[in-house]
């Protein structure tokens, strides 16, 4: 298979755009992805073709939903090597099957057990543990970042404790890039007798993923990162794990029958996904995940990782460049700081050019904290991105450095 970037640019009818009289340079990806023809084409025909409410029809058009419904769920199965497609939860996104897993272990807490979580989660891999907490008196037990942005693993090692539950881990961190070791991780985990839990809103998109050799209990995604959808994700579950987790929500669907004194749920997945589901997006994050996987992906993360490499030489030959997160296994993902600019500038500096980048938090305050910064600038690289647009990016950082010094 071959990757030919100019081939896969014209597939993305929104990169023709432009901003301020330039050409997008679109390098807010770790954000939210533009989305390719075939996914919108895939949604455009479900609504014109044939749209209908999914798993109540007795009638051909919802019918033919429920079969796009549910070959979606079995793209995404396969997409992360589940055993069945029945592992599979469709949720809103990442953050809606965080809280899944949270509020469906609630019953196994009690004041004084433990979860491990680490320093660079996400605020959807904290808040939710933190409402555990709040109610039940579990203990936050966090895994420090190293200067270079990787987990200390050592510490994570003597973590544990005989309260400790559950861990819950970014596979690849939003801010510093850092790919986790989750497979030896996981390993340590399980010899304590904890659930693993695995944050993959990032990962999913860069490199293939298998939830069986990492040997996770769960493991959430999200759609408008992978190129699909917004208001879709997913949460992988091992059956008997998935088992174990009272229901979130209550309502249609998730129920098997319903009588006055008594209700019993339906089988997994169902019993997670009450309500009408956000059927359109579930099939476009299918057509994301065929789209993708038809893609070479080795090609596509190493050029990826060439247009980080080239934006980070270039970006360091401004003397007041800081790098945040250079942890040797990491992602496309670039978060810097420019000595004396606010990270805001600069991102609306670039953006007169064309260029999008993100600046803040970035949703992870501890994070921010155990760098001493406020905020950071972010590019962060997708499949459609070029040595034209890095080299674009590093001229107009170059102009911030010269406008707000
Ligand atoms: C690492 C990580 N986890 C979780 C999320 C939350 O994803 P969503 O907002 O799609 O639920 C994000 C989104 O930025 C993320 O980067």
């Amino acid at each position: 298979m071959s990757f030919d970037v100019t081939a896969i640019r014209k597939q993305f009818p929104v990169l023709k755009r432009e901003i301020h009289g330039h050409t997008l340079a679109y390098l807010d990806n770790a954000a939210s992805a533009q989305k390719p023809q075939a996914v919108i084409d895939a949604m455009v025909d479900c609504f014109e073709n044939s749209y209908a409410n999914v798993h109540r029809g007795l009638h051909t058009m919802a019918n033919e939903t429920t079969e796009k419904f549910e070959q979606a769920r079995g793209r995404v199965a396969e997409f992360l090597g589940a055993a069945e497609a029945n592992e599979i939860v469709f949720t809103k996104g990442a953050t809606e099957a965080l809280n899944l897993v949270a509020y469906g272990l609630m019953g196994e807490i009690e004041a004084g057990d433990e979860i491990i979580i680490s320093q660079m989660e996400h605020h959807s891999n904290i808040v939710p543990w933190h409402f555990l907490r709040e109610h039940f008196g579990a203990v936050l037990k966090w895994v420090p970042v190293l200067d270079d942005g990787s987990l200390d693993l050592d510490a994570y090692g003597a973590l544990f404790s005989k309260r400790t539950k559950i861990v819950s881990l970014t596979h690849m961190s939003n801010v510093l890039g850092t790919i986790n070791p989750l497979k030896r991780m996981a390993k340590t985990a399980h010899e304590h007798g904890c659930l693993f839990v695995v944050d993959g809103a990032q990962a999913a998109v860069h490199f293939p993923v298998d939830v069986l050799d990492i040997d996770a209990d769960f493991y959430v995604m999200t759609g408008h990162k992978l190129y699909g959808p917004t208001g879709i994700g997913a949460l992988y579950g091992k059956r008997e794990c998935l088992e174990r987790l009272r229901p979130f929500q209550g309502g249609g669907e998730m129920i098997e029958d319903v009588f006055e004194d008594r209700i019993t749920y339906a089988e997994i997945p169902h019993k997670f996904e009450a309500g009408t589901p956000p059927i359109v997006e579930a099939i476009g994050f299918g057509a994301a995940i065929k789209w993708l996987s038809a893609q070479d992906r080795t090609a596509i993360e190493a050029h990826e990782m060439m247009l980080y490499n080239r934006a980070l030489a270039g970006l360091r030959e401004i003397n007041s460049f800081r790098l945040i997160g250079d942890a040797p296994d990491k992602g496309a993902v670039l978060s810097f700081g420019l000595e004396g600019a606010h990270a805001h500038d600069i991102a609306q500096i670039l953006d007169r050019y064309g260029i999008a980048v993100r600046a803040g938090q970035h949703c992870a305050q501890p994070l921010m904290e155990r760098f001493n910064v406020h905020s950071t600038s972010r590019a962060s690289f997708g499949i459609y991105n070029t040595v034209d647009e890095v080299d674009r990016l590093i001229a107009g950082v170059k102009k911030a450095r010269t406008f707000l010094s």
